[in-house]
């Protein structure tokens, strides 16, 4: 058994067999995308954005005539990298041995590109040298035009999507808009996860993205299609697990979709044939104990009122009500204006996460590995 492949893979999308779910939301990312309407992609961290992104290329790419390219914008800092992105991505998806392959090649070569190859996954990475903005805004278009005039149905993921508000060019959204509604055979998925921001940059009647794209909020997969997803992992391993111990992963993960994956994934390189609440619990501590470094590094990165608090959020599992006097005193954490200023520095470093959909408004610390630490 121990030389199988970890099943409860933390990185990349390996296929359906080892996707849980996602089904309704797959199905109306594809029905938007035969309709040709772009839609945004919100949750917080880790819940699932891009693995749901490849699982529904993984549809897509099934049916004739669609061609699906997945950017990730996070580490762009410009509209120059932003271009430069893109037209990497394209070569990646079209290889110069193909015939749009050579065709684009082709249409670059007019912009004059420099041509590199990524060492580690061979990749293909594009860089035009301009010394003007415009000229970018020229090659961005012709890159969208190109894909237009294939004779194929493009669907175009653009994953960290917020990382163009901090670009120094202000009018990145108007431009892509401007793009974006031209385009008849290019549909397009905006995903991302500073929530407040996207859903500005999307929601309000002054920004250029208003009413453009249809919202797709991805929450927590249900408890009980985890569980059996879990049950089926196992037991296809030759591993039998009670509906205890998976209770108790899903309830000690939050059913957030990446600490359910990297505890089961534990357990699966801990348990031999029949795994208990004991394994579990094993696993556990083993995670915490892996990690223990790393939340140090955080308690260094913090002020001790900002620390204190983050604890007291811990140990609270979920904080409804920061100032109050209820939760301050409990925790001696001082005077409610100070309190509220820890708060701002804690959701703004993102250690702390608001909910605050609709009727329930509540803080718990982001990273629930973290959490789980602090509380103890
Ligand atoms: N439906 C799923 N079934 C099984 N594993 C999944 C599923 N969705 C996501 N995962 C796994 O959970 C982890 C987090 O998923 P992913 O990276 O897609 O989240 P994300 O929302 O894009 O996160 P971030 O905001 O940090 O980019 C990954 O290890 C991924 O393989
Ligand atoms: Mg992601």
């Amino acid at each position: 058994m121990k030389n199988l492949k970890n099943p409860f893979r933390l990185k990349g999308y390996h296929g359906p067999g080892l996707f849980c779910d996602r089904e309704a939301e797959t199905a109306l990312l594809i029905e938007n995308a035969t309709n040709e309407i772009n839609t945004t992609l919100l949750s917080i961290r880790r819940m699932g954005k891009t693995g749901l992104i490849h699982h529904c290329f993984n549809r897509l790419e099934k049916k004739k005539n669609w061609e699906c390219i997945y950017v990730d914008i996070y580490a762009t800092q410009n509209l120059a990298e932003f271009t430069n992105q893109m037209a990497s991505a394209i070569l990646t998806k079209f290889p110069q041995n193909k015939s749009i392959g050579k065709k684009f090649i082709d249409l670059i070569k007019g912009f004059s590109p420099v041509i590199s190859y990524d060492a580690l996954t061979g990749n293909p990475e594009i860089s035009f040298n301009y010394s003007q903005e415009k000229q970018y805004e020229h090659s961005l278009k012709g890159l969208f035009n190109f894909l237009e005039q294939q004779n194929q149905q493009v669907i175009i993921a653009i994953d960290e999507f917020q990382q163009i508000a901090n670009y120094p060019e202000k009018n990145t959204e108007a431009l892509l808009r401007t793009i974006i509604q031209s385009l008849k055979n290019v549909v397009f998925i905006f995903s991302g996860s500073h929530k407040h921001l996207l859903i500005e940059m999307f929601n309000s009647a002054k920004r250029p993205f208003f009413s453009s794209t249809s919202p797709l909020h991805l929450g927590n997969i249900p408890s009980k299609k985890y569980t059996t997803f879990i049950k089926k992992i196992f037991k296809n391993r030759k591993k039998g697990i009670d509906d205890d111990s998976i209770n108790f992963i899903l309830e000690w993960t939050r059913v957030h979709t990446y600490y359910t994956q990297a505890l089961c994934n534990k357990i699966f390189t801990q348990s031999d044939a029949e795994i208990t609440i004991e394994t579990v619990r094993i696993a556990c501590d083993t995670i915490l104990k892996e990690q223990e470094n790393v939340f140090f590094q955080y308690r260094n990165l913090l002020t001790t009122p900002q620390w204190n608090l983050l604890k007291a959020i811990a140990k609270e599992d979920k904080v409804y009500q920061p100032t109050a006097n209820a939760f301050t005193s409990k925790y001696k954490l001082g005077n409610s204006a100070s309190v509220k200023r820890s708060l701002e520095a804690l959701v703004s470093k993102e250690m702390v996460y608001k909910e605050d959909a609709s009727e329930v408004n509540y803080y718990q610390v982001y990273d629930c590995f973290l959490s789980r630490w602090l509380e103890r």
